[in-house]
């Protein structure tokens, strides 16, 4: 094997000591996930740039997570620069995240006031997976971010406050967590940003407690029902463990879900001589397999191939080394830095979600 990456990579590390953190989202390959000193879900990975005493934060995930790090991290003072959050690949998106922009949303909120829903009676919740803008836009309304793994606290904070909810981007995982806290479906609509009036009707909207973008992780969505169906054929004895990305019909079959932590937390704890199948991306699901094998643990992906995020998979360990050694050079390449008028709207709507529990 060629070990040229790994051993340009480690001989950056070493360079750059403690002023460099590397954060690693459990979807990166192997080979680049090894350097992380951190890894974990976006909540964690969030908690971990809000405290991280490092000048510059290598994120090994995607645009968003950079950017809510960015968000996050130390500003700059008269004293000492603020942190430097630096994405190895710029291609590195998320196509659920791409799914809201923020004059949609905008036009999204002013129909929904043009239908009859008062400022006063609805919060925005958005989902980490969203743009800085989009937590801004949040943040200014009263409204908060959360991630899969406090989704339902975010829920039942924001429901504390108001009596409706516009939850962004991902339909499936606000209808998920919905329906875990008992709301009834006719109680959820989904608001399609490419119709007139997001194509439902005025009476509907006013009538929803929570109103759902339609927005989806093209990934987890690839996962359906047939797939619970077919496993628990095969595989009587099986657990089946979801990420809330999912369909509602796969995670309504499923016997848990969870957060990528909360879905590895769960394989960890259970006792020897478990499997599982996993409905969620390949990288984790290859990990867990390898991992857990020796303790008799049998772990496959829910689908028949496995899905693959194409855009955590961008990472690479030449572009890791790229980013570093240009660090070592002293040049900050691929830097996220988001606006400052977003970033302190952004930041109070990321700070309310900090301040939940997970
Ligand atoms: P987690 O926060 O559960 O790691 O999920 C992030 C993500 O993008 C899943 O697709
Ligand atoms: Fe985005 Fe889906 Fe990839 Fe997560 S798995 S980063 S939601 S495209």
């Amino acid at each position: 094997p060629d070990h040229t990456m790994d051993d340009r990579i480690a001989a950056a590390r070493e360079k750059l000591g403690a002023s460099t953190v590397l954060l690693g989202h459990h979807y990166q390959r192997d080979e680049v996930i090894r350097f992380a000193d951190f890894t974990g879900d976006s909540y964690k990975l969030s908690q971990a740039a809000a405290a991280s005493e490092a000048d510059y934060i290598l994120f090994c995930g995607v645009h968003f997570m950079a950017e809510s790090a960015d968000v996050l991290g130390r500003p700059d003072t008269a004293e000492r620069p603020g942190q430097r959050v630096i994405l190895p690949d710029l291609n590195a998106g998320c196509s659920m995240a791409d799914m809201a922009e923020i004059g949609q949303v905008e036009d999204c909120w002013e129909t929904l006031l043009g239908a009859g829903l008062k400022e006063s009676e609805l919060l925005p919740l958005t989902y980490m997976n969203s743009t800085a803008a989009i937590k801004a836009f949040c943040g200014e309304r009263g409204g908060l971010v959360c991630t899969s793994s406090n989704a339902r606290t975010a829920f039942e904070w924001a429901f504390a406050r108001a009596e409706k909810i516009l939850f962004l981007p991902d339909q499936h995982l606000g209808r998920n967590t919905g329906w875990a806290m008992g709301i009834p479906m006719q109680e959820m609509v989904v608001y399609d940003p490419w119709q007139i009036g997001g194509g439902v009707s005025p009476e509907r909207l006013r009538a929803a407690k929570v109103i759902l973008w339609k927005g989806h992780c093209s990934v987890h969505q690839r996962f359906l029902p047939e797939h619970v169906d077919k496993v628990r054929a095969k595989y009587p004895e099986m657990q089946v463990i979801v990420h809330p990305e999912c369909r509602w019909e796969v995670c309504r079959k499923a016997d848990a879900m969870g957060s990528t932590e909360r879905l590895i937390r769960l394989v960890a704890d259970a006792p020897e001589g478990s499997s599982f199948a996993i409905g969620t991306e390949i990288h984790l699901v290859n990990r867990l397999a390898r991992e857990f094998a020796p303790k008799g643990k049998k772990i496959i992906t829910l689908d028949d191939t496995g899905c693959l995020c194409t855009t955590m998979y961008r990472i690479s360990p030449q572009h890791l080394a790229w980013a570093l050694e240009n660090l070592v050079e002293g040049h900050v390449v691929n830097r996220i830095q988001v606006r400052d008028d977003v970033k302190h709207w952004a930041r109070v709507a990321l700070d309310r979600m900090l301040e939940i529990p997970a």
